[in-house]
């Protein structure tokens, strides 16, 4: 099966991987401070856990950490352009990129960009990187997805934060997912989850950004399939964005209705069960979520050799876009399933006052001077601000 014209390449995932936090915290924890039934986060929100950042690492900590393994395999010979997908910034001029252009020694004959709209843009970043590899196949683009979910303490948003970074390498001929050409695009503007230059953290309506995420999924289906995009049934796995898991078996049973499936609930949920395995334990990664869906799916038992997958992507103010694409034979020889089930098992289980006390920390933090002591294991690390400059270094052992 094959999207491309014989005149056009294959273009599409040649390799993936992914960071996340140092800490995690059963939301269990949460649920104890709320006084709520866990269940309510356990099967209400689909989630039992979500990552918290170490004080010295950030979303340029964790997209070096995502994109190191990759750079390790494919080297930086072909590589033209990095798209850094964040709603996190840590700037408001600088991309986060270029820190991890340096962090990752890539070479200076590299454009580096950052992209925003809410969790959408990791998507409209993987497109723009599978035109450049269509119009010069030996080109490669380094696309990073990185994000802290980071609402008001002790709002009912709070049991939905998270971070994660996916880093993806696009390329002609590619080992993992062709894309196939047809894409659905949709645009309204809705205040439905936002962040104002002064606040650190989100301000969401949070039964709106639910109703909103279905309509704009709703919308881009419709564009897909009016530009020849596959029909529901064509479609072999959906992966969704995922805020929280149930929202992905919310909208897949929306959509379901909207398209007339005569799949049952039960056949409906079974269809998006093997894209949630990372996402429930990391929480919501905004523009690396739809993109953990993915991961967790590639490192299943299924075998995808030659299956379609349909991406539905959404963020929030609120963009979305539908796009599929076919898994390659040979796929899992290009996975690292075990690394990436061990880097979950190996983060630090905090207690909700071990994670208040982390949130406090980086809170009272002067954000123009101040040293980070080292507390994270993963590659890179955040060291501090020194002057109103952020310090990145690799980590010790
Ligand atoms: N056992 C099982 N399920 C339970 C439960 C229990 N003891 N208690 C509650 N639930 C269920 C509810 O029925 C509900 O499920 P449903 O939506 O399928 O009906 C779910 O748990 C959540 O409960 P609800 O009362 O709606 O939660 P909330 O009002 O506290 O907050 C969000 C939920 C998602 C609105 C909130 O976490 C939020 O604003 N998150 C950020 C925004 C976001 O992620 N939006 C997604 C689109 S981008």
């Amino acid at each position: 099966m094959t999207a491309s014209s014989p005149n056009t390449p294959v273009v599409g995932l040649e390799d993936i991987a992914f960071a996340t936090g140092a800490n995690r915290i059963d939301l269990a924890e949460l649920a104890g401070r709320f006084g709520v039934d866990p269940a309510k986060y356990y099967v209400g929100l689909g989630q039992s856990e979500m990552s918290v950042l170490a004080a010295d690492e950030d979303i340029v900590t964790m997209a070096a950490a995502a994109a190191a393994p990759i750079i390790e395999r494919h080297g930086t010979e072909r590589l033209r352009t990095v798209l850094f997908a964040t709603e996190s910034g840590i700037d408001q001029s600088k991309a986060a990129g270029v820190y991890v252009h340096r962090l990752l020694g890539l070479p200076q004959a590299v454009r580096v960009v950052e992209l925003k709209q809410a969790c959408y843009s990791a998507t409209a970043a993987l497109q723009f990187a599978a035109a450049l590899v269509a119009r010069t196949p030996g080109e490669q683009v380094l696309v990073i997805a990185s994000d802290v979910a980071r609402y008001e303490l002790h709002s009912n948003a709070e049991p939905t934060q998270g971070a994660g970074a996916v880093a993806m390498l696009v390329a002609a001929d590619p080992s993992l997912i062709e894309l196939e050409a047809p894409t659905g695009v949709y645009t309204k503007d809705v205040m439905d989850f936002w962040r104002p230059n002064h606040s650190a953290t989100a301000i969401v309506d949070g039964k709106l950004s639910i109703s909103a995420y279905q309509d704009a999924i709703e919308g881009a289906w419709e564009d897909f399939r009016s530009r020849g995009g596959a029909a529901f049934d064509e479609v072999d796995h959906f992966c969704y964005h995922q805020p929280f898991t149930k929202m992905a078996i919310k909208a897949h049973r929306h959509l379901a209705k909207v398209v007339g499936s005569e799949l049952t609930q039960a056949e409906l949920d079974a269809q998006i069960e093997p894209t949630t395995g990372y996402n429930r334990r990391i929480g919501n990664s905004y523009t690396a979520s739809v993109y953990l869906a993915l991961l967790a799916l590639l490192d299943s038992d299924l075998d995808l050799t030659g299956e379609r997958i349909g991406f539905l992507s959404y963020g929030s103010g609120a963009v979305a876009e539908v796009f599929s694409g076919i898994v390659r034979s040979g796929y899992r020889s290009a996975l690292r399933s075990e690394d990436n089930r061990a880097q979950l098992d190996a983060r630090t289980a905090i207690d909700d006052a071990r994670y208040l006390q982390l949130l406090g920390d980086a809170a009272a933090a002067d954000v123009h001077d101040v040293v980070h002591p080292q507390q994270t294991s993963a590659p890179f690390r955040f060291a501090g601000v020194a002057a109103d400059q952020r310090q990145y270094e690799p980590t010790t052992a």
